[in-house]
């Protein structure tokens, strides 16, 4: 097969592709949350492209939208140059948080949108620590990279560049808050003490890649009051369960707060590279011409996508369909996966859901079957790679997600009686 041959001669070790098998399928086209190969075998993409295709495939709407912008004939212009499609994104992104009280900063890769929130929050107060959490992930691009906890991502590029960062404990569960809110505070002063000062604290609401840790809406609360105390910046990484994933449009809205900065990407074009920073007020005016810049952000055919894609989620009643539907069938999907004896725990918030086992071997075991004997594809996530994830589009309909459950279910208890 050539693509096979051509991908593993070619491709970069660093991409996950051979991660689950060494002969994955090729897809040549895709249809609503349907992948296709060239011999017109079937999968049910629960990945969409890492929480990105929300929509599914070949929207119309947001196909539309892109073969409109094609049509414009203006593939690039750069910032330097003003552009229709970029001018209505700003409006679509205003009118989809309810605010016109914001300043906006597009990028193109979500670790590349993180960048810009801390650079923004470096350079507004001229400070330079930055408190993240356990657990996090925010990229792979150095200033992410340094954000996200996972020793085994960051260290081996990191190592002590990475100290303008420090990890506060993340609750897993309610009883934790309060301790963990203590924690924070403490590095806070720790970093006084040193005669460092705190940037900003940068937190996801809810910890998607780890395996869906939260919402803990009186930690975000107190997070807010610290940032409050100790003038610094409240970044919320919104990149993962951002624009409707997690059954809210943003995840910081299960809570009482307003952040300074929201990064989005993934499935804000839910299809193309966009991502952005939403800052609250002039916060993004308030940096120098040129201080950032980049020479793709905003690219016309992805603005286009991403209005088309916000109005789809708005229009479409997106977001009342991930917890009219999505979250009842996790409901029920959850309820008899806790008899089964392999699961340790499962975790759902809106159209995600995290599925923990002893290991990451039994987790990625489980991937491997649902894609080669039921045609499912599914996400790995966890803390340390335990867990198998479900992400759905958020328009996928009660009866294929169900059907794919009930198989999955199946799957996973045969194989705990196999153990
Ligand atoms: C919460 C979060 N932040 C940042 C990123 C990095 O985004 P990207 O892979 O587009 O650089 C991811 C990617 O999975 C993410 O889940």
């Amino acid at each position: 097969m050539k693509e096979l041959f051509l991908t593993q001669k070619f491709e970069s070790t660093a991409v996950n592709t051979f991660k689950l098998s060494d002969r994955p399928p090729i897809f040549v086209a895709g249809e609503g949350p349907w992948l296709f190969t060239e011999k017109k075998e079937r999968y049910l993409d629960l990945v969409c492209g890492s929480a990105t295709t929300n929509l599914g495939h070949n929207h119309p709407s947001q196909q539309a939208a892109i073969k409109e912008a094609i049509k414009s004939g203006i593939l690039h212009t750069g910032t330097r140059l003003m552009s229709s499609f970029r001018a209505e994104l700003y409006s679509g992104l205003s009118n989809f948080l309810g605010s016109e009280d914001i300043s906006i900063h597009l990028a193109n890769s979500g670790s590349e949108a993180i960048e810009t929130a801390i650079k923004l929050s470096r350079f507004l107060g001229n400070k330079e620590h930055i408190i993240a959490f356990e657990g996090g992930y925010h990229g792979r691009t150095l200033g992410a990279l340094s954000a996200t906890h996972s020793e085994k991502i960051r260290l081996p590029f990191i190592g002590k560049m990475g100290d303008f960062v420090s990890f506060s404990k993340y609750p897993r569960k309610e009883t934790e808050i309060d301790t963990c809110l203590e924690r924070c505070e403490e590095l806070f002063k720790q970093q006084l003490k040193k005669k460092i000062s705190v940037a900003a604290i940068l937190i996801e609401p809810i910890q998607g890649v780890a395996g869906v840790w939260g919402p803990f809406p009186t930690f975000l609360e107190g997070l807010r009051k610290l940032a409050e105390k100790y003038d610094c910046l409240l970044i919320v990484d919104e990149i993962w369960s951002g624009i409707g994933r997690s059954g809210k449009k943003f995840s910081f809205q299960y809570s009482n707060i307003t952040p300074d900065l929201i990064v989005i990407g993934k499935g804000l074009s839910a299809s193309l590279p966009l991502s952005a920073v939403i800052a609250k007020g002039d916060l993004l005016k308030r940096w120098t011409a040129g201080a950032h810049t980049s020479t793709f952000q905003g690219n016309p055919v992805a603005c286009a996508a991403a209005s088309a894609t916000l109005k789809e989620i708005e229009e479409a009643k997106l977001i009342e369909h991930v917890n009219e539907i999505i979250v009842p069938c996790f409901e029920k999907f959850s309820s008899e996966l806790r008899n089964i004896k392999n699961v340790l725990e499962v975790r759902f918030v809106g159209a995600q859901c995290a599925i923990a086992f002893e290991n990451s071997y039994t987790a990625n075991r489980i991937q491997h079957e649902a894609m080669e004997k039921s045609k499912i594809l599914t996400y790995g996530g966890g803390l340390r790679g335990e867990c198998v994830m479900i992400i759905p589009p958020i328009n996928i309909s009660k009866k294929i997600l169900s059907t794919a459950l009930t198989q999955l279910l199946e799957l996973i208890s045969e194989m705990s009686n196999h153990n």
